[in-house]
C-alpha cells in the first residue's frame, strides 16, 4: 500500500543535520524553552513577514491561546465554518462562548462571506455579542480575507486565522502568517510543514495580544518571567525544543517542498478533471497543498475508494460530517440549521495521497487508477 503521506524520504534527505541538532540539544540540555525555540519563532516570523511569532504545543492550543488573551466567554459569539476538523470549533465550546456554525463555498471549501453576515445577524437576534471569526484556510488554500475583513469590520469583529493546513501558502502575494491580527497554524508530523510530534504557533501583528499570550502559555506568569507568580489563569502551551529544532532544519527545504506539491497537483489535476471535479484555486492565492481534494459522484463514491484500495492506493476523506452534525454539538443552537454546502460536500469529497516526495511513477499509478477506476464505476451507471 502506497503511504498516504510519506515523512521516510524526507527524513532521509535531512537526518545528517537532524542527528547533529539533536546532538547539541543534548549537550545545551535546555529541553523547555531552549536556544532552539527563540531562533525558530525568528526564523517563523521572518519567513511570513510578521512581527511576532509564539511556538506553542499544538495547533489546538494556538488557537486557545488567542481566545483566552482575548477573553473570549460566555454570551460571545465566535464564527466557525462547519466545514473543518474539530478543533476550530471545540476552542471556542472551551471558553463557554457560542460557536456560531457558518457554511462554506462550494468551489473553495472555505468560508461563504454571505453565510458569515447570515450567521452574525442571527447570532444578534438570540442577543448574543459577535465578537471574532475564524476562517479556515481549508486543504492549504487561503481564505476569501479581503472579504471576510470588510464584513469584520462592518461589525467590529477580530478575525483568527486558523491556518493550520496552509503554512507555507500565499494570498494576493501575501504569506499566510500575515493576513489577520491573528493566525495560528499546527505543525502536526502530517502538516506541510510538521514536526516529530505535536507543535503549533501563533502569528501577530498585536504586541499586546504577544505578551499575554506570552504569560498564558506559561501558566499566566507575571513579567518578571516568574511561573510561581501567577497573574492570570494560564496554562502549560509550550512546544518542546526538540520541535523547534526539528522545525528549525525543516524550514530550510519548505519553499522548495511547496513548490514540489505544486508540481504534483497540478499534473493530478490536468489528468483527472474529466473524470472527477478537481480543486479549484483562486488567482490569488497560492496552495500549500495540505490535502488534494477531489469531488466525486456521492452515490459512486465508496465503490471509487475500493477500486483504489485493490491497487494499493489509499483515499481519505476530509471530512465526512460536518461540524454542526456531529454529537458533539447537538445541544448547540446552531445544530439544527441548515448549512447545504457543507453537507453536501461531507458527501463527494476523496483526498489523494500527495506528498513532496511522491515519485513520477507512483503519480502515474495512481492518476492512472483513479481514470480506470471512475471510468468503470460510471459505466455501470450507464448498464
Ligand atoms: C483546520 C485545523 N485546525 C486546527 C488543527 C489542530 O492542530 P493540532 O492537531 O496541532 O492541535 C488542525 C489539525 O489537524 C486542523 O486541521
Amino acid at each position: 500500500m502506497i503511504p498516504f503521506i510519506d515523512l521516510v524520504a524526507q527524513q532521509r534527505r535531512i537526518r545528517p543535520q537532524l542527528e547533529a541538532a539533536f546532538l547539541r540539544i543534548l549537550d545545551h540540555g535546555a529541553y523547555i524553552m531552549g536556544p532552539e525555540i527563540y531562533a525558530l519563532e525568528a526564523q517563523l516570523s521572518s519567513f511570513c513577514g510578521t512581527s511576532h511569532t509564539l511556538s506553542c504545543s499544538n495547533g489546538t492550543d494556538a488557537l486557545a491561546l488567542v481566545l483566552m488573551a482575548k477573553n473570549i466567554g460566555p454570551g460571545d459569539a465566535v464564527f466557525v465554518p462547519s466545514f473543518t476538523f474539530a478543533a476550530t470549533a471545540e476552542v471556542v465550546a472551551w471558553m463557554g462562548a457560542e460557536v456560531v456554525f457558518v457554511d462554506v463555498l462550494e468551489t473553495t471549501f472555505n468560508m461563504d462571506p454571505l453565510s458569515l453576515e447570515k450567521g452574525i445577524q442571527a447570532a444578534k437576534k438570540k442577543g448574543l455579542l459577535p465578537k471574532g471569526v475564524i476562517p479556515v484556510d481549508l486543504f492549504g488554500q487561503p481564505a476569501d480575507y479581503d472579504a471576510l475583513h470588510a464584513i469584520a469590520e462592518k461589525h467590529n469583529l477580530w478575525i483568527m486565522a486558523d491556518a493550520a493546513q496552509s503554512f507555507g501558502g500565499t494570498y494576493k502575494g501575501k504569506k499566510v502568517g500575515a493576513l489577520a491580527e491573528s493566525t495560528t497554524t499546527s505543525f502536526f508530523p502530517a502538516k506541510p510543514l510538521g514536526c516529530y510530534g505535536d507543535g503549533g504557533a501563533v502569528f501577530t501583528e498585536n504586541h499586546d495580544l504577544l505578551k499575554i499570550m506570552e504569560s498564558l502559555r506559561i501558566h499566566g506568569q507575571g513579567e518578571d518571567q516568574d511561573k510561581y507568580k501567577n497573574i492570570r489563569v494560564g496554562m502549560n502551551g509550550r512546544m518542546d525544543t526538540i520541535q523547534a529544532a526539528i522545525l528549525l532544519e525543516k524550514l530550510t527545504i519548505f519553499p522548495e517542498e511547496i513548490l514540489l506539491r505544486q508540481k504534483i497537483a497540478d499534473r493530478y489535476s490536468e489528468a483527472l478533471q474529466e473524470v472527477a471535479e478537481t480543486p479549484f484555486v483562486r488567482d490569488e492565492c497560492q496552495s500549500a497543498w495540505a490535502q488534494y481534494t477531489l469531488k466525486v459522484d456521492p452515490l459512486k463514491r465508496k465503490e471509487i475508494m475500493e477500486g483504489l484500495q485493490q491497487e494499493g492506493i489509499p483515499s481519505v476523506i476530509y471530512y465526512p460530517l460536518p461540524l454542526h452534525h456531529q454529537q458533539a454539538y447537538s445541544s448547540y443552537s446552531w445544530a439544527t440549521e441548515t448549512l447545504p454546502i457543507s453537507e453536501s460536500l461531507s458527501k463527494t469529497v476523496l483526498s489523494l495521497p500527495l506528498h513532496p516526495y511522491l515519485d513520477p511513477e507512483t503519480q502515474d499509478h495512481i492518476i492512472k487508477t483513479f481514470c480506470d477506476v471512475s471510468t468503470r464505476v460510471r459505466a455501470k451507471k450507464v448498464a
